[in-house]
């Protein structure tokens, strides 16, 4: 499949979110990717449910929800109510992760899991089954404009490898630092999902910055 690019509004201009997200409607992106942070689970607060609403009010493009938060069942539903399309909790924030993603699709969202640069891909495998993205987080969550995480692409490789041998229908989506330098090597290595906020918010011209993350296949 040709890989999908999700512009995360974390870089956006929150002065102006309508607007940014009209830009991101007209680009070829495929998805918009919201970061939501507790202030406990990482080290940073960013927006919640009442900012996802109105997002879906001008949103032409699925929304891919990232919780970084703790204990992140309370609020499914919630999400589920405010528009998110695709919801994707931190492997480190759950308990019971099966109960979780389990909950996720039974709202009828996609499920998605995402592991820190410190987590292995391997404790993933028995949930592969039940969910539908894996995200690899390739800076330490919880602010945008970092460093991309180069050990990330030894554990891009294993988690295709599990997928594949598997035959699991599991997209695998990469989140921090992704630029139009990296971007090729990552689809290249199996990444399906580029999300990218200050490569494509910070740039001249976003529109074409995301023509240029969705050509490298
Ligand atoms: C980081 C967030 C990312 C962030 C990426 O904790 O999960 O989605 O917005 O920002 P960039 O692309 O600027 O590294
Ligand atoms: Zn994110």
């Amino acid at each position: 499949m040709d890989h999908l690019v999700s512009p995360s509004i974390l870089a956006a201009d929150f002065g102006n979110l309508a607007r940014d997200i009209e830009l991101v409607n007209r680009s070829e992106a495929d998805w918009i990717h919201c970061d939501i942070m507790d202030g406990v689970f990482v080290p940073n607060i960013s927006f919640g449910i009442p900012v996802i609403e109105h997002v879906k009010k001008v949103a032409r493009k699925p929304l891919d929800v990232h919780l970084m938060i703790i204990d992140p069942d309370r609020y499914l539903a919630r999400f589920h109510e405010a528009g998110a399309d695709i919801l994707t909790v931190q492997y480190e924030a759950c308990n019971h992760l099966h109960r979780t993603v389990s909950e996720i699709r039974n709202l009828e969202m996609k499920a998605g899991v995402a592991v820190n640069p410190h987590t292995p891909v391997s404790l993933l495998k028995n949930i592969l089954p039940i969910i539908d993205m894996v995200l690899i987080m390739t800076v330490n969550p919880g602010f945008g404009g970092q460093s991309f995480i180069m050990e990330s692409y030894s554990k891009i490789a294993e988690m295709r490898k599990m997928i594949d041998d598997g035959g699991h229908k599991v997209l695998i989506e990469v989140d921090g630092g992704i630029d139009t330098g990296n971007a090729r090597k990552l689809i290249e290595a199996g990444v399906n999902v580029l999300v990218a906020g200050n490569t494509v918010f910070s740039s001249k011209d976003p529109i074409e910055t995301i023509r240029k993350l969705k050509k490298f296949q």
